[in-house]
């Protein structure tokens, strides 16, 4: 078993590498934010507490994204790996998490400390394009679907994320700043951390990613 968190900046490509490694690699893929958009779709109880939180930039209280989290992991059955895209993002979820694997017996095995510079990352965000229907990604630019605004996989039409505006963009990478960067010292302190370059091609990337992972 192997489990695996992702963290960077928003924009870094976490969420594409991780879903990519977890198809190729039959590992659960959790990732908070694909949760909560999902809860604000179906505008269960949990959608309706985050929506102001993630239009805004702001991270969701703790206390539900632990929950959320716990709660899938505990449903989760026998994967190969787990891959925890955008989780967690504060100490408090940090040290919720130890306990969760704790609890269920595993330990965490490495952090991939996903960087990418600041403009980089404002240029993917502001480009992102989500398929309403099927959730799959693409870009303006680096992944533009062969017709403008519909889904090349399902025909769906696709839309711009509430917090891609560049304002809201700007807003996450502070709010990453100044939340989520502390936690790298947490774990280099336990000797986890391993540095991606997020640069270069979605393919470039993954590759990076699998060596450093000791998979290929
Ligand atoms: P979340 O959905 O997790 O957003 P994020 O961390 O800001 O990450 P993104 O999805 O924006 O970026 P990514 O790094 O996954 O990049 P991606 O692969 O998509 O969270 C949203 C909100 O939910 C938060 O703001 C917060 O409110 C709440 N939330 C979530 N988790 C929480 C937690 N733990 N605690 C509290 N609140 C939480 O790529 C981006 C774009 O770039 C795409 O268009 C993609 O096609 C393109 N791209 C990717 N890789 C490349 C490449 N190599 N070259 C060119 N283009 C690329």
């Amino acid at each position: 078993m192997l489990n695996i968190v992702m963290v960077g900046p928003p924009g870094a490509g976490k969420g594409t590498q991780a879903k990519m490694l977890a198809d190729r690699h039959g590992y659960l893929h959790l990732s908070p934010g694909d949760l909560l958009r999902q809860a604000v779709k179906d505008g269960t109880a949990l959608g309706l507490e985050a929506k102001d939180y993630m239009d805004s930039g702001r991270l969701v209280p703790d206390d539900l994204i632990i929950e959320l989290i716990s709660d899938r992991m505990r449903k989760a059955g026998a994967v190969p790996g787990m891959i925890l895209d955008g989780f967690p993002r504060t100490l408090r979820q940090a040290e919720a998490l130890d306990e969760m694997l704790r609890e269920l017996g595993q330990r965490l095995d490495v952090v991939v400390e996903v960087d990418l510079p600041e403009e980089e990352a404002v240029l993917r965000l502001t480009g992102r394009r989500v398929c309403r229907q099927c959730g799959a990604n693409y870009h303006l630019l680096f992944k533009p679907p062969q017709r403008p605004d519909v889904c090349d996989a399902c025909g769906g039409p696709l839309y711009q994320r509430s917090d891609d505006s560049e304002e809201t963009a700007r807003a996450r990478l502070q709010v990453y700043g100044k939340e989520t960067e502390p936690l790298i010292s947490y774990y280099s302190a336990k000797g986890l951390t391993r540095d991606l370059d997020g640069r270069g091609s979605v393919q470039e990337v993954a590759e990076r990613l699998e060596r450093l992972l000791g998979l290929r």
